[in-house]
């Protein structure tokens, strides 16, 4: 049977981003895919409202789906989405990270998470894998959230990123096909996904530039100083995107590296294990307010005083 691919993309009809994805998307299609490829900004997306809804019914082991799923599109999408091998997702940098239509569409995604869904065998399990790619006017000085925005967003349908693509320096419209390089690049890493579907799901591994990034674990180019965590735990530096911990050295050519420390992945976000002892944190924060009575009429007690209390707005 042939391998799914999809590409999702949320730029500009015949733009870059919608370009490049076709670019990777035919190199899938001539290795013997089967292809499907919308562009969000063709769909009713909602905003996820925060009700939380979905989470709550998590923490009891049941699955409530979103509320939102009757009045727009998402569901739709992630009913297609979820049943493939690989997707490419290819979205235009807007004020440094990704555009807005594909957050508003990537936040809706909580109430898929899959991990969970499987175990409660609501979907079967499936190994994705995921190609990224982000499109701007600037070099990465102006994208400098972009890709790392993308990957943030693979965390809750367990899409593992083999490949990612900056494309940089082209705002006009289909400007991106005057790169030879660049589309190149595009359809590499489309070859990149075939040979990552066709890899047994334990063995597959990072396919794009070697050196790429600061963090040698999900290739993210942003780090930040760490801070102490809920626990405790605490790293002098962080993966901003997988969340893997350790220090800066210096190489002996004078270069900086960030090297990860002995229990540096202990909360990699990038892996089932790392993202439950998120669930933990969530559990020992949110789930200690909502089974604590005292703490939640005392919040009642004080919240009466926002509550009433008003601003001039706009009309
Ligand atoms: C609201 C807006 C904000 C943008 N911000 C950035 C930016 O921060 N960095 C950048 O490199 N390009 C930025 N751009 C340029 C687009 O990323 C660029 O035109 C890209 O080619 C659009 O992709 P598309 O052709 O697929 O629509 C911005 C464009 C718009 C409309």
């Amino acid at each position: 049977m042939a391998y799914k691919i999809m590409g999702i993309t949320a730029g500009r009809k015949n733009g870059n981003s919608e370009i490049l994805l076709k670019e990777a998307l035919m190199a899938c299609e001539e290795a013997g895919a089967e292809v499907t490829m919308i562009n969000l900004r063709d769909f009713h997306l909602i905003d996820c409202t925060g009700c939380t809804a979905c989470t709550k019914a998590m923490s009891t082991g049941k699955h409530a789906g979103c509320v939102l799923d009757e009045k727009d599109d998402k569901k739709k999408i992630m009913d297609v989405m979820l049943n493939q091998d690989a997707v490419i997702f290819s979205v235009p940098t807007y004020d440094l990270m990704p555009a807005s239509v594909y957050l508003t569409f990537a936040h809706r995604s909580l109430s898929y998470e899959t991990s969970f869904l499987e175990t409660i065998g609501a979907i079967e399990h499936k190994d994705r894998v995921a190609g990224l790619i982000s499109v701007g006017g600037s070099t990465r000085s102006w994208q400098s959230m972009a890709l790392e925005g993308l990957q943030a967003t693979m965390f809750t349908t367990d899409m593992k990123v083999v490949d990612m693509l900056l494309a940089t320096r082209v705002p006009a419209p289909g400007q991106c096909l005057l790169d030879d390089k660049l589309m190149a690049r595009a359809r590499k890493l489309g070859e990149h996904i075939m040979e990552a579907v066709q890899t047994p799901a334990d063995q597959r591994k990072w396919l794009g530039e070697e050196d790429m990034g600061w963090c040698p674990n999900c290739h993210s180019n942003a780090l930040v100083l760490g801070e102490m965590q809920w626990d405790g735990l605490h790293y002098p530096v962080e993966c901003q995107v997988c969340g893997a911990g350790g220090t800066l050295e210096k190489t002996e050519d004078g270069k900086w590296k960030f090297v990860i420390q002995k229990d540096g992945l202990l909360k990699d976000r990038t892996t089932v294990a790392g993202r439950a002892k998120h669930l933990e944190e969530i559990a020992q924060t949110q789930g200690g307010f909502f089974s604590d009575p005292v703490k939640i009429k005392l919040v009642q007690e004080k919240k009466a005083v926002y509550a009433q209390k008003k601003f001039k707005g706009i009309e």
